[in-house]
């Protein structure tokens, strides 16, 4: 490479390890995956011409070619300490006195202290050494005297900088942090793991610490890991620092990644507010905490703290309701879903797990009792994180009692006792007695008259249950035929909640074609799928009609979709509700092709974040367009309208900094309702 060249290849270095920073750092993208890809195309052709001048600083020497045999032991020149912990006010009191008493013992002055309060992420600790600027060397925390060098697996996370991103590096820095698997990415991963036959993980910590343990760095690039800094060790440099804030700040202008959520917090009452805020939040976020930690902000108070044995006086954690604990299971029962699925579901011995009281806890399919060989009897680990249906995560084997059978699935449907069915390549066992099967009866109905279906006022799920056992109903098109008589005669009714109910059931005859193909609850048809197939259709008639070729030539509608699609819509059954319903005057608007006039986001710019849960990106994005809308990478004060889906990050603060105004992914699926 002759000099220009080089110059040429040095600043296609730094732009991508600029891009890369936006992206895994910043949460705050300046161009397009594909334009990154680009780029790093060329890349790896310069670097293929000419092999001796590969820069250590290039992306792509963050994987080593070759696996480990071990991991070598390392010696922390700084111990890497734990932390104490308080669970209640009145322990986080007396941590408070404990200090500010013996501050004033040692300096004679009293304190209102002011506390860094960060949230406590739930992965795994570790130390990155940086000399001169370059990273030398990684390790775990292991005993916190001596760890293991995992320095080819850190090298990997793209939000640990190789370099740091200074013209006067530190002589020495240890940065010292958690590496923790986004939830999104732990999703991701494990599904992706599932389908190629590889360990599926209990949980994002479990998968970001046999991910760091992994030998082989080629697998570990592939785990979507990310690095968050906390605090230092070993620091040569001629800087000074008065409080640990600044230290943070000073880590992010290197280019380490510091969680968002981090704040200065004023006394116990401050701690106390951010407890209460981030556990509010806790369920949101794409990262498991455990807890928070609130750190005496300045520097040379917590020098007059020091230390106990293994933790500074000078911190603690204020942690969380756990939110994975054992207990019994004391049967494990089958249900019929919608559309014949058979679940076994575990019913335990009441816990409080994460501050909810659990009595059930789906196991989702036949397999996965194998796999976890979870039978009555056993102690069990349940975990709920969030929102997030409790789950069994594995058996306590230890506890098992002596006689305990392994559980087998029925082999005919609980409710309709027809024979139970798995389809080639699935998983679940499924009652295939259709609408003949009250269990599936019930589901659909349920799911017909949901509040994103045709959102029927006043039928709950228990007045289905009675609609349907007392015989008044066997479809959803018997709604429209109900009496207030009928109703009212039903036990424990009153003459009101029946006037109410056949209001709700008239007021549903207004509806639209994507809510009504949603409410149908066609298999694998949601609320996005609906949506498109309403849009690029446009009446009913054509989709009851459309072939494999046309509604595979959709966005985001593949094979097994049509295949169900097609299959409702050639049964007989199907399509004499159909009519039914239609002739008791459900109808819809006209829907109109893609109108100039009709675009309510005309000229608007906007941004998507976040996680959306109902809708692909791509079928949002296309839908914005639709809609009229330009739709762009990252918030700036051009952009008109933020969509936020669920863990949006700094472009949702960005946005909140410029007074942009922010949506959520439903008022998306609304606006597009309304058209
Ligand atoms: S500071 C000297 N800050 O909690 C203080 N630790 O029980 C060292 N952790 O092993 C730790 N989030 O892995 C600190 N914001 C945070 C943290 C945090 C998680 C973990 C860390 C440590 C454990 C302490």
């Amino acid at each position: 490479m002759n000099s220009p060249e080089l110059i040429k290849y040095q600043a296609l270095v730094d732009e991508l390890n600029h891009h890369a920073r936006q992206y895994y750092v910043l949460d705050d993208p300046e161009i397009s995956d594909g334009e990154y890809d680009k780029l790093y195309r060329q890349l790896l052709q310069f670097e293929k011409e000419h092999p001796e001048q590969v820069s250590f600083e290039s992306p792509t020497q963050r994987v080593a070619d070759a696996p480990l045999t071990h991991f070598e032991q390392i010696r922390h020149v700084v111990p890497m300490l734990s932390l104490g912990n308080v669970f209640t006010e009145e322990e986080l009191h007396a941590f408070e006195q404990r200090i500010t008493k013996r501050l004033q013992k040692e300096t004679g002055e009293s304190f209102s202290l002011v506390y860094a309060a960060e949230p406590k992420l739930d992965g795994l600790a570790v130390s990155i050494r940086y000399e001169q600027g370059i990273l030398v060397q990684a390790a775990t925390r292991g005993d916190g005297q001596i760890g293991e060098n995992i320095t080819v697996n850190i090298r990997t996370l793209p939000s640990v900088p190789l370099k740091l991103n200074t013209k006067q590096p530190p002589e020495v820095l240890e940065v010292r942090g958690e590496v923790v698997m986004l939830r999104s990415g732990f999703e991701a991963y494990n599904s992706w793991a599932e389908k190629h036959g590889e360990k599926v993980f209990a949980n994002p910590r479990n998968a970001a610490a046999g991910s760091l343990r992994q030998l082989d760095p080629r697998k570990t690039a592939k785990r979507p890991l990310s690095f968050f800094a906390y605090s230092v060790g070993e620091l040569v440099t001629e800087k000074h620092f008065g409080t640990h804030f600044e230290v943070l700040e000073w880590l992010a202008t290197l280019g380490f990644q510091i969680n968002q959520l981090n704040t200065l917090v004023k006394g116990l009452t401050g701690c106390s507010d951010f407890y209460h805020r981030i556990g509010q939040l806790r369920a949101q976020l794409d990262f498991d905490i455990d807890g928070v930690v609130y750190k005496v902000n300045d520097l040379s108070l917590q020098d007059t703290l020091g230390f106990v044995t293994k933790a500074p006086r000078w911190a603690i954690a204020h942690k969380f309701p756990a939110e994975e604990v054992t207990t019994v299971v004391e049967d494990i029962e089958v249900q019929v879903g919608r559309t014949g699925s058979i679940t076994p579901v575990a019913r335990l011995q009441a816990v409080t797990v994460g501050g909810v009281t659990v009595t059930n806890a789906t196991l989702h399919n036949e397999a996965e009792i194998y796999r976890k060989d979870i039978r009555v009897g056993d102690t069990v680990f349940v975990r709920r994180a969030g929102d997030v249906i409790p789950e069994v995560v594995k058996v306590v084997k230890s506890k098992r009692p002596k006689n305990s059978q392994i559980f087998k699935m029925p082999t005919h449907c609980p409710v309709c006792n027809s024979l139970l069915f798995k389809e080639e390549g699935e998983a679940v066992l499924r009652c295939v007695n259709g609408m003949d099967c009250d269990a599936q009866r019930k589901e659909s109905i349920k799911h017909f008259a949901s509040r994103k279906a045709m959102d029927i006022e006043g039928l709950g799920d228990k007045l289905v249950d009675q609609l349907v056992d007392s015989g008044l109903i066997h479809t959803p098109a018997d709604l429209y035929q109900l009496t207030e008589q009928q109703v009212a005669g039903l036990p424990r009714m009153a003459e009101k909640s029946a006037q109410n109910l056949l209001i709700g059931i008239e007021n549903s005859k207004k509806s639209t074609l994507s809510r009504f193909l949603y409410a149908l609850g066609i298999r694998e048809v949601g609320e996005a799928t609906a949506l498109t197939l309403a849009q690029s259709m446009q009446t009913l008639e054509n989709i009851m009609q459309a072939d494999i070729d046309s509604l595979t030539a959709l966005p985001d509608i593949g094979q097994v979709v049509s295949g169900h699609i097609i299959a409702y819509f050639k049964q007989p059954q199907n399509r004499t509700v159909i009519s039914q319903l239609i002739g008791h005057g459900i109808q819809w608007p006209d829907i109109q092709k893609s109108d100039q006039n009709n675009q309510p986001l005309q000229g608007q710019t906007v941004v998507l974040t976040g996680k959306l849960n109902q809708m692909t990106r791509s079928d949002a994005k296309a839908a914005l367009q639709q809609l009229g809308a330009k739709v762009t990478g990252s918030v700036s004060t051009n952009t008109d309208l933020l969509i936020a889906g669920e863990n949006a990050g700094s472009k949702f603060t960005k946005a909140q900094s410029l007074g942009i105004k922010i949506v959520d992914e439903q008022w998306l699926i609304d606006t597009i309702n309304q058209r």
